[in-house]
């Protein structure tokens, strides 16, 4: 399994930071908000990632990411010229997919709870396409969902005026290989773009498109307008600081999930300046030596 994170985007209603560079360089609390979905594919035991991103801030995630060998990962960068659409990510990564099934995560999407879900869901996805349904109050900015007495789903709508649900499809989806066929055989919409909606249609139409309800144990906040950017960083403030964990945290979930040994950890932390989030490390460390 693949992992991409798409990390470009116009971000127009994040004007004028997104004139320098792609929003999810944005802090959310105390880390960009990329550390967020990059974290979420990490959770699902994923390393080989692509970050797809425009030619300002690909430089950037570079300086943060490097090849992913320090996190024991794979992490390769991928232009997207222009903004044209989430579904080009398929097009953009096909080399890097190869003959692989892949987990795109939108780069301004953030899930905190219980992931086993998607964990299994990764691991259980051997064809076909999984996606899944979360409620919101404001579907008509969605992707959305609708389904029948018995949870079949009849039409999956971009943006309805009149939505026939209130389900919205979260940015996390898991395909097979054959998405790279389907994306590359779309046309454009009418505004422009190859939608992530149109290829779950295809899956849709050949039956092979799973859904799954995310409960309300999981939040799923987007970040793609200032109050959301500062609702999202009070939200992991609170948390961080009532548990004195920290969440995302790339560095301990990549030593969490064996990706990196106890000895690659430390000469990792080492290479932090001293600040909070290295003495948050180190503190990692010394609980699990037993001190
Ligand atoms: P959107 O929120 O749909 O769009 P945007 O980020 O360009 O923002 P705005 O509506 O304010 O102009 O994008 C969802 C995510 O996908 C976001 O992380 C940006 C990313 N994205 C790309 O990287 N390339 C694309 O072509 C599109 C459409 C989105």
């Amino acid at each position: 399994m693949k992992g991409i994170v798409l990390a470009g985007g116009s971000g127009s209603r994040l004007y004028p930071i997104t004139q320098v560079y792609s929003k999810q360089l944005a802090l959310i609390y105390d880390k960009p908000l990329i550390y967020y979905p990059l974290s979420v594919l990490m959770l699902a035991e994923i390393k080989d990632v692509l970050i797809i991103s425009n030619e300002e801030t690909i430089p950037l995630y570079q300086k943060l990411f490097g090849d992913g060998s320090h996190l024991g990962m794979n992490i390769q960068y991928k232009l997207q010229p222009a903004p044209n659409g989430i579904a080009e990510s398929f097009i953009l990564g096909k080399e890097f997919i190869g003959d692989d099934s892949v987990t795109l995560v939108l780069g301004d999407n953030i899930f905190f709870g219980d992931l086993e879900f998607l964990y299994k869901a990764v691991k259980d996805n051997k064809e076909g396409a999984t996606i899944f349904g979360y409620r919101v109050t404001d579907p008509e900015r969605y992707g959305i969902v609708q389904f029948d007495k018995s949870g079949r789903v009849l039409s999956i709508e971009e943006k309805p005026k009149l939505p026939k649900s209130n389900y919205a499809v979260p940015g996390i989806y898991i395909y097979d290989n054959e998405v790279v066929k389907i994306s590359e055989n779309l046309t454009p919409s009418a505004r422009g773009e190859l939608e992530i909606t149109d290829v779950n249609n295809v899956y849709l139409n050949k039956g092979s498109l799973k859904v799954e309800i995310i409960g309300r144990g999981v939040a799923w906040l987007d970040t793609g307008t200032p109050q959301a950017l500062l609702q999202a960083s009070n939200f992991f403030g609170v948390i961080e600081e009532r548990q004195g964990l920290k969440v995302a945290c790339v560095e301990e979930i990549a030593f969490a999930k064996n990706f990196i040994s106890e000895t690659e950890f430390e000469k990792l932390i080492n290479s932090i300046p001293k600040c909070a989030y290295r003495s948050y490390l180190e503190k990692v460390l010394a609980d699990y030596k037993g001190n």
